[in-house]
């Protein structure tokens, strides 16, 4: 098929031509929006799932809700090791931004964009460095308003703030947040206290947050309560009726069919998870030279597919690894890790020590880096787990 037309993207956070699967997710945000905006108590939502399932995805296509509805809405990616204090106040100050050429009265929109400033204006030197730092708004700080360095106190006041702000307009504000699992848990337990005054004093605010499987459990040992605070969804790949789906209706837009049996052959290979829809799904249109796209076509691209993403999704993450880490993985992977649709899919810390003749203590500097980089994850005490899918499977295919 002409490769200028193919309409498949595999990337991180790029957008698929198809959102499939994803309808009761949307359903629910548009009425959380309604709810929040109206006063009404709701609860903020967190999405966890692996590596390539489609939470950067879904939280943009959630965020373009908000936009829809004319909110004031604002991103971050958290970084580890990095504090969120002036990601925050960048993404706020963007979501006023959105609300502000709206307001009538553009000395409050000065006032709350000068508590923006104010809370930003505490983050620590250390957190400046390497950023070209600026605080975001050229408006005077306020003085004692989210300006007092305790997070989750300076947190409430600039969502109180800027949630009226939206409030005078009918609106509200989102803040989304990527890669959540990375924010430390301090100011993890700061989010969460925040979250849960504004919730109950009906501030238009809702905070949206993604991240790796192990983010329940992280926000619940951050704060007791998180549990009941955030509405979870669980980001899994595909069932095949979606796969389907997400492969077929791009091809339809482009007069393009497939034979069913090209269907089975590409879902055995992908197992569904969104990532590998798009990379086999790109890689076949461009082997087929008629539609319907053959099984065969499906066998004669497979190849580049698994090329591309050994470089690109698997190896540009395995590169980061330190070889002691490295090891790490190996052991796991030969013990049989590997993320699986229900289920435990993990090893415990103790076999990886045993096989690999070691005290157990001894790994943790491995095992924290893994989890540290994002690789491995520990949603049970004593266990570790990939956060890529087929990460197992392919180490195992490695040789050297
Ligand atoms: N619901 C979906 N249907 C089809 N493809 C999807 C879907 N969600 C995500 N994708 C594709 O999967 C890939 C990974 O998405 P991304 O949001 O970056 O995953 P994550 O943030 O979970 O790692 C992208 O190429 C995207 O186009
Ligand atoms: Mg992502």
């Amino acid at each position: 098929m002409d490769p200028v037309r193919n309409p498949y993207a595999p990337g991180a956070g790029q957008r698929p031509p198809e959102l499939a699967g994803r309808d009761k997710e949307l359903a629910q945000f548009e009425v959380t929006l309604e709810r929040v905006a109206a006063g009404r108590p709701e609860r903020s939502m967190v999405m966890s799932g692996l590596r390539g399932v489609g939470k950067t995805v879904l939280l943009n296509a959630l965020r373009g809700q908000a936009v829809n509805r004319a909110w004031g809405t604002g991103k971050i990616e958290a970084r580890p090791d990095r504090s969120v204090r002036l990601p925050v106040a960048q993404a706020v100050h963007a979501a006023v931004r959105d609300v502000a050429h709206r307001h009538r009265d553009p000395d409050r929109v000065d006032a709350v964009a000068g508590v923006v400033k104010a809370f930003a204006m505490r983050t620590a030197l250390k957190d400046r460095k390497g950023l070209g730092w600026t605080p975001p708004t050229d408006v005077p700080a306020t003085k004692g308003r989210a300006d007092s360095g305790d997070l989750e106190l300076d947190l409430i006041e600039l969502f109180t703030d800027v949630g009226e702000l939206a409030g005078d307009l009918g609106v509200g504000i989102g803040l989304f947040v990527d890669e959540m699992q990375d924010i430390a848990t301090p100011e993890l337990a700061a989010i969460c206290g925040a979250v849960h005054e504004i919730s109950q004093q009906g501030s238009p605010v809702v905070v949206v947050g993604a991240g790796l499987p192990h983010l329940p459990v992280a926000l619940a040992s951050a704060k007791s309560y998180a549990e009941r605070l955030f509405r979870y969804v669980v980001v899994d790949r595909l069932p095949r009726e979606m796969a389907v789906r997400a492969w077929l209706r791009p091809a339809a837009e482009e007069g393009v069919e497939y034979d069913a049996e090209a269907l089975d052959l590409l879902y055995e290979l992908t197992d569904g998870y969104p990532y590998f829809v798009q990379a086999y799904g790109k890689v076949t249109w461009d082997a087929a030279v008629t539609s319907p796209i053959r099984p065969s076509d499906v066998t004669e691209a497979a190849p580049e597919a698994e090329a591309e993403l050994a470089v690109g999704f698997f190896g540009a993450r395995y590169e980061r690894a330190t070889p002691a880490e490295r090891d790490y993985m190996r052991t796991m992977a030969d013990l049989g890790a590997d993320p699986r649709a229900q289920g435990p899919s993990g090893v415990t810390t103790a076999q990886v020590a045993k096989v690999l003749g070691r005290r157990p203590q001894s790994l943790s500097p491995a095992r924290d880096g893994l989890i540290k980089k994002g690789l491995v994850y520990s949603a049970e005490r004593g266990t570790v787990a990939f956060t890529v899918p087929h990460f197992g499977r392919f180490l195992r295919a490695q040789t050297t």
